[in-house]
Formats: structure tokens, C-alpha cells, sequence
């Protein structure tokens, strides 16, 4: 790279495309840090320690003395790595993960593989064939990713306004027969809100549809209602479709294990004639390197400490989550969360101040991800607050101060009429 000219073609286009992000990297430090220690739910970056609110590992899985302690032994017995593509040989982890989540899924299988990008980039290309693709407006990132390859490869790909069944009605209607395929987040990665996904699963029967939900942040969060729940994430942490009460007719289901389960693996739910067709079809199963041994052996034995007490840890995910939401509405600041799902975005009443308030937050030991523009829409520029398991009641208080010293000098948006 040092003989490519900045000033000059496509390096300075893509920088200039790039400038507000560049600008919060060259001077923030909650951006691109480097952490040097951690301990618990603290981080040190540089010699300052720091309340980690920036991370997905929502049951705190990644610190659990449980599955810290059995990886060892899978080490021992499988070695670091296999050294097989999926295709060439899975160790049996694999097929063990696979039936756990089948079934605690009530799916009619699962096939893992290691990302939900790798996912995304070879699922979305196979179920779209020379069809078309309605894509939610606010999918992610790694979605629009996945339809540029499916284009690639002969769809077409349309987008409709962000959780409006009325304009993916209205899209589907003029749309020529074929295979269509709708693309959405499950629990969103910005707002931490589900969609409306009844209405999603009437008109993608109503219009010979499938649905393909990624429910990176909702899979071990929240799961299925019932009397016997202890917090309104529901229980088991099924995902989306168990806790909106919806079934795997016509709907394909994505979740990653790198959040909740703090896995480097993700998974996809299909009918069995589906998963012998991926397993021909998506080339991270044919080609690439796979999980990393560690990771199979924490999905599962995550997966047991689920089982055991996965609700116990929701219920304390949510307290906690509750506590910074009800404190949100004392400070009048409207925060996009409606759900009291873990993710809890604050937008800043002037967009200009991004770059001072992570600086505040930083000097004040508070650690979060920046919602910066291009990212969100400029109304929503802010910062992103996630809440795990294994955050204190202590580290909750400290946000809290924090919080009420930052308002008295930016602003919080206040909520939307
Ligand atoms: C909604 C959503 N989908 C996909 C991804 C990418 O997941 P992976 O790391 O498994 O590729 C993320 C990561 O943040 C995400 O939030």
C-alpha cells in the first residue's frame, strides 16, 4: 500500500466516501482500539479501564468458568483445527450441535456453518436462483452482501420501507412469477426491536414467498412464551420465530453462535432436501476452512449451560436491561428500543457532538459502539449501549451516573411523538 498515491483515483474516492467514519477513527477511541487485558465485563485499552457496554456476548458465555473449563478436554481429543473443509470431513461436534439446535429450535433441521456472512454470501444465491429478492431496507449489512452475489448470479433485488408489510405487498404484486425470496433481520441490530413478523409470514404465503430472517441478536435472547417464563425474553431463547409464536413453514431461519453463545459458528435452519442441496451448493461448506475447535466445544457446552440455566441468565439480562431503559425515560431521552430487548440505541439530540460525547463516555470508563452516519440515518446518530449477563449491578450504576453527567451537556434526542 505505501506506493499507492492517496491523493490520486480510487483510494482518495473511496476516502471521501468514507470521511465522517474516517474522522471519528483518526480521533476516537472507542473506535478500532486495541485492548490490551480484560477482566470481567472491564477492558483495558491503553492504561485505562473501561465498562465494556460494547459487547454481543449476552449471556456472558464467554466468561463462564462452565465452558471455560470443558475446552481443554476438546482440545486434547480433536487438537486445535480440523483441517477438513465441512465437505471433507466434520467431526462429529458438528452433528451433535446440529441435532441440539434442531431441536431446540422445533426446526426441521439446521446446518451449521462458520459465519452467518459465509451464510448470507451462499444461502441468499441458492434460494433466490433466477428469482427475486424483496429486501428490507435496514437488513444488514452482510444481507445486502449476500443479494449482490444472488444478483451476480441472475436475481433481482428490490427493497421495501423497513418492517412495512404495505410496501412489500405493494412490491410483490407487480413482481413476475418466479422464486421470491424476502430478506430481513430478525431482532434488529440497531433498534434491538422485531419485526412485525406475522404479518411477513401471511403475505409470503399469500404471495408464494419464502422468508429468510437473520436473527443474529434475538438466538439466545429471547425464545418462547410461556406461563412458566421468569422475564418476557420468554423462554429456552429459541429466536425469533419461537417467541413471536410463528413456525418454519415457508421460513428459513439464520442466527450466529457469536453472540449469545460466544461461538465462531452460525447456523441455518432448512427442510433435510435443502441441507443435502447446501451441502452441494454453498461453498463455505465445500471449500473453506472451518470452526476452530474451541468454538465447537463452547456452542456446546453453551448449549447445556442453556438448557441448565439459560433462563436464569436471561432474566438477570433483562433487570439489567430494564434498569438503563427506565433510567432512558427519567432523562426523557428517547432511545429506539421498544421492545427491552438488550440492544439499546441513544440517539444525541445534535449529530455534530459524536465525536465529543465517545470521548466523554471514554474519559468517564464507559465503553460503547458509535452510531455514526452513513450508518444510520442522521436522526439516529448515537451510541449503542449492549447489556450481557455477565455486566454487574455495580458496572449498571456507574452507566447510570454517567449518563445523567453526560446529558447536562449533550443533549439526548428526546422520544419521537
Ligand atoms: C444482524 C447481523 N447479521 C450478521 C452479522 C454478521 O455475523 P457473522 O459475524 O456471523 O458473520 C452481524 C454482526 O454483527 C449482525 O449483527
Amino acid at each position: 500500500m505505501a506506493s499507492i498515491q492517496p491523493s490520486r483515483g480510487w483510494l482518495a474516492r473511496w476516502l471521501a466516501a468514507c470521511a465522517d467514519l474516517a474522522d471519528l477513527h483518526d480521533h476516537n477511541p472507542l473506535l478500532d482500539a486495541v485492548i490490551q487485558e480484560i477482566d470481567g465485563r472491564l477492558i483495558r485499552v491503553d492504561d485505562r479501564w473501561v465498562i465494556d457496554f460494547a459487547s454481543c456476548n449476552y449471556l456472558g458465555l464467554d466468561l463462564d468458568e462452565q465452558v471455560i473449563a470443558q475446552i481443554p478436554g476438546y482440545l486434547r481429543q480433536w487438537g486445535t483445527h480440523p483441517g477438513w473443509s465441512r465437505m471433507l470431513g466434520s467431526p462429529i461436534l458438528y452433528r451433535e450441535i446440529e441435532a441440539h439446535l434442531t431441536e431446540l429450535l422445533g426446526a426441521p433441521d439446521t446446518l451449521l456453518l462458520q459465519t452467518l456472512t459465509h451464510i448470507h454470501a451462499s444461502v441468499i444465491p441458492v434460494l433466490a436462483n433466477d428469482g427475486t429478492i424483496f429486501l428490507d431496507a435496514r437488513a444488514h449489512k452482510t444481507i445486502y452482501d449476500g443479494c449482490e452475489v444472488a444478483r451476480a448470479h441472475g436475481a433481482s433485488v428490490q427493497r421495501f420501507a423497513h418492517n412495512d408489510p404495505d410496501d412489500l405487498e405493494r412490491l410483490l404484486r407487480q413482481s413476475p412469477a418466479g422464486p421470491r425470496l424476502v430478506c430481513m433481520d430478525g431482532v434488529n441490530s440497531m433498534t434491538g426491536n422485531p419485526p412485525d413478523l406475522a404479518a411477513f409470514v401471511r403475505l409470503a404465503g399469500d404471495h408464494d414467498a419464502l422468508l429468510y430472517v437473520d436473527d443474529a441478536h434475538g438466538f439466545g435472547v429471547i425464545g418462547e412464551r410461556g406461563p412458566d417464563e421468569l422475564c418476557p425474553y420468554g423462554r429456552r431463547g429459541n429466536g425469533v420465530v419461537r417467541h413471536l409464536g410463528e413456525t418454519y413453514d415457508n421460513l428459513i431461519l439464520t442466527a450466529g453462535l457469536s453472540k449469545a453463545y460466544s461461538s465462531l459458528l452460525a447456523f441455518v435452519t432448512c427442510p433435510p432436501s435443502l441441507k443435502r442441496l447446501l451441502k452441494l451448493a454453498a461453498p463455505p461448506y465445500l471449500y473453506s476452512g472451518p470452526s476452530p475447535v474451541a468454538s465447537l466445544a463452547s456452542a456446546l457446552v453453551g448449549l447445556q449451560v442453556n438448557q441448565a440455566r439459560g433462563d436464569q441468565l436471561r432474566a438477570s439480562l433483562y433487570r439489567k436491561t430494564r434498569r438503563i431503559l427506565d433510567h432512558l425515560d427519567q432523562l426523557g431521552a428517547g432511545s429506539l428500543n421498544g421492545s427491552a430487548f438488550p440492544i439499546i440505541e441513544v440517539p444525541l439530540a445534535n449529530p455534530d457532538q459524536l465525536n465529543q460525547v465517545g470521548q466523554f463516555l471514554f474519559d468517564h470508563g464507559i465503553y460503547v459502539s458509535l452510531a455514526f452516519y452513513p450508518g444510520v440515518p442522521r436522526e439516529e446518530v448515537g451510541f449503542r449501549l449492549q447489556v450481557t449477563a455477565a455486566n454487574t449491578d455495580d458496572q449498571i450504576d456507574q452507566l447510570l451516573a454517567v449518563l445523567d453527567e453526560l446529558a447536562t451537556t449533550f443533549p439526548l434526542r428526546p422520544p419521537r411523538p
